[in-house]
């Protein structure tokens, strides 16, 4: 995720931006920049790469001088991680400058508006829309600037903007996206995580959405986004550096589960444009879309597990063929592909070397193929025909939750818009889902919130040597992924079955005490699962059942029922895959594991 860091003092900035900006790095980034008032004019640098070739290029920070100043890591979105992408971004004649996290949702159409009105854009990037616009409402009293600017941006943001006609002051405003600011004996700063400060201050302000801080050497005053002042009181930072890098949490995963809402709406939200779907950088036209007549999901572990279920979706919705394959078996299979055939590779990283083979054996054969990727200028994503982005923002613990839960959305909504485009549901049809996918966030978020109810129960299987996870049809595939993160972090043998397939073998290796998780929440199929519970638990099986609200049948015959909230059916596992989530990171805990990097795994498999 982008880093923001901004000073106001007596000290020269660019050495605290460079240092708060080196305590970002582990958010992840591609490349870096700073603004700097140097008592004329804002100075800028800005490179790609690291935060070292910054530190160089300014010989830390030396070509830079004054007192006035923004940075920024940049994790590119919206353009490939490039120089002129990186921020801060400027107005046209060079006297406002922005930084910015998050994502402007309507930057197209602002930047269509901007550009009729004659102003030039030299990036790709949603985030200069905001210097110009800035700049098309600046009459010389940037607050009145700002908020007006804040009734026309939609999406996210947190924004650190400096004026050079008012070089005494900066200004913070935040939607949606994390910003703090506070002050140190000799100035004032903005930053979007607690890190970047702490060595200045522990006393800071968190900036709600659609506030604005106005920063100076003195004082930090407050306004709402109607320009009327406001008042906040501070916090005191009890964490120490490295539970500051988790916001807090114990752990990496814990945090990126708990980021769940957040990047399942920015995965949504920005793609849903009066109620239709828009993806905007796909580039798919209705005639392409109508022609397919085969799609093969083609990736690995998490990733492939999301193909598994969105098989179910667009053969459901779209009526489209779907094969699911792990890549490592794709690439070396010889399927049949023919020119009507759409090969989808599935990966959070870009650059998982199998999935990568596979894309390009499959553009050799010469089918389209698209990328469903989180990382912005990655091998799959540049290789790939077409290209959809997750933004989930960067990912750290291994053990992958908050790109799974992206990849989904990513795949429900291409499935939506297949389906309409094929004239396979009407208008109506997708609006009712499009309500029940913007209803997502909160629900998972309410998930998250009964974690302490998991975590007792998980505390129960601390020392269990088999977990068996069972399903059918998307339950299936929920509890494939489910499964997966238990063995993955807790070192504990799981297995996913599908439910019906007990009987021709596995149901031999239910013993007395055995954990079962039982996920039930496909309505149609739910009294055949609820059989296969009470064949295991009559062979003595302790049962976990994920159920759906109002589901009263699973009480009677689990041991322990967790219920999500209703959902179409076809989203469920965005929901059910929470409590398992939270179950394996229990258990993980429980026995001391190293959670955020368990033995012998890598985050990115860049080898066969
Ligand atoms: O970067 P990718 O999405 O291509 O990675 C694929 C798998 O290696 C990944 O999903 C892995 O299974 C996760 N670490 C599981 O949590």
């Amino acid at each position: 995720m982008c880093g923001i860091v901004g000073y106001i003092g007596k000290k020269q900035a660019a050495p605290i931006l460079l240092d708060g900006l080196a305590k970002l790095e582990y958010r992840g980034y591609d490349s870096a920049g700073m603004a700097v008032y140097n008592g004329e004019k804002i100075q800028m640098a800005k490179a790609t790469g690291r935060l070292k070739v910054l530190s160089e290029m300014t010989y830390e920070g030396e070509t830079l001088p004054g007192t006035v100043g923004i940075g920024h890591t940049r994790w590119a979105t919206h353009g490939a991680p490039t120089d002129s992408n990186a921020h801060p971004h400027f107005n046209e004649t060079e006297t406002i400058a922005v930084v910015h996290n998050g994502i402007i949702e309507n930057y197209m159409k602002l930047k269509k508006k901007l550009e009729d009105k004659g102003y030039q854009f030299s990036s790709e990037t949603d985030t200069e829309v905001v210097a110009h616009l800035l700049d098309y409402y600046y009459k010389g009293d940037p607050l009145e600037a700002i908020t007006k600017i804040m009734h026309r941006v939609e999406g996210s943001y947190a924004l650190g903007i400096i004026f050079a006609e008012h070089p005494d002051v900066i200004y913070a405003v935040r939607k949606d996206s994390p910003l703090i600011v506070g002050r140190s004996g000799e100035g004032s700063l903005i930053a979007s995580d607690v890190p970047a400060v702490l060595k200045y201050t522990r006393n800071v302000y968190f900036i709600e959405n659609e506030e604005i801080a106005r920063l100076s050497t003195e004082a930090i005053v407050f306004f709402n986004v109607d320009g009327e002042s406001i008042e906040k009181e501070s916090k005191q930072i009890e964490w120490d550096i490295h539970a500051a890098e988790k916001g807090g949490y114990e752990h990496f995963m814990l945090k990126e589960m708990n980021e769940q809402p957040a990047t399942v709406r920015d995965t949504i939200s920005p793609r849903i444009k009066d109620g239709e779907i828009v993806i905007e950088e796909l580039g798919m036209g209705d005639e392409e879309i109508r022609q397919i007549d085969k799609i093969h999901i083609v990736a690995c572990g998490s990733a492939y597990h999301t193909g598994f279920t969105s098989k179910y979706v667009f053969e459901g919705l779209a009526r489209i063929p779907v094969e699911v394959d792990l890549a490592s078996e794709f690439r070396y299979r010889n399927p049949i592909l023919n020119k009507n055939t759409l090969v989808i590779i599935i990966s959070q990283s870009g650059e998982t070397a199998d999935s990568l083979a596979a894309l390009r054996m499959a553009k050799e054969c010469g089918v389209t193929t698209l990328g469903i990727v989180n990382v912005v200028g990655s091998s799959i994503a540049r290789e790939a025909d077409k290209v959809m982005y997750t933004w989930a923002g960067p990912e750290i613990a291994v053990a992958t939750t908050k790109a799974y839960s992206a990849q989904l959305v990513a795949q429900y909504l291409l499935a939506i818009l297949f389906a309409k485009v094929r004239g396979k549901i009407d208008a109506e049809q997708v609006s009712t889902m499009l309500h029940d996918l913007k209803k997502l966030p909160d629900q998972i978020e309410l998930l998250l919130s009964h974690k302490e109810r998991i975590q007792k129960f998980a505390n129960r299987f601390i020392a269990a040597r088999d977990v068996f996870f069972l399903g059918r049809g998307i339950d299936y595939a929920i509890s494939m992924e489910g499964s997966l993160k238990l063995k993955e972090i807790s070192y504990i043998h799981s297995e996913a079955y599908a439910a019906g397939e007990l009987k021709h073998g596995t149901i031999s290796l239910i013993e007395e005490g055995t954990p079962v998780i039982a996920v039930a929440t496909q309505n149609e199929i739910l009294k055949k699962t609820i059989s296969n519970v009470v064949e295991v638990r009559s062979r003595g099986a302790f049962v976990m059942a994920v159920t759906t609200e109002g589901t009263a049948e699973m009480e009677k015959t689990a041991d322990y029922v967790v219920y999500i909230p209703q959902t179409n059916a076809y989203f469920s596992n965005s929901l059910a895959i929470i409590p398992l989530q939270l179950f394996s990171y229990y258990v993980a805990v429980g026995k001391g594991c190293d959670v955020d990097k368990p033995r012998n795994l890598a985050k990115s498999v860049t080898v066969e």
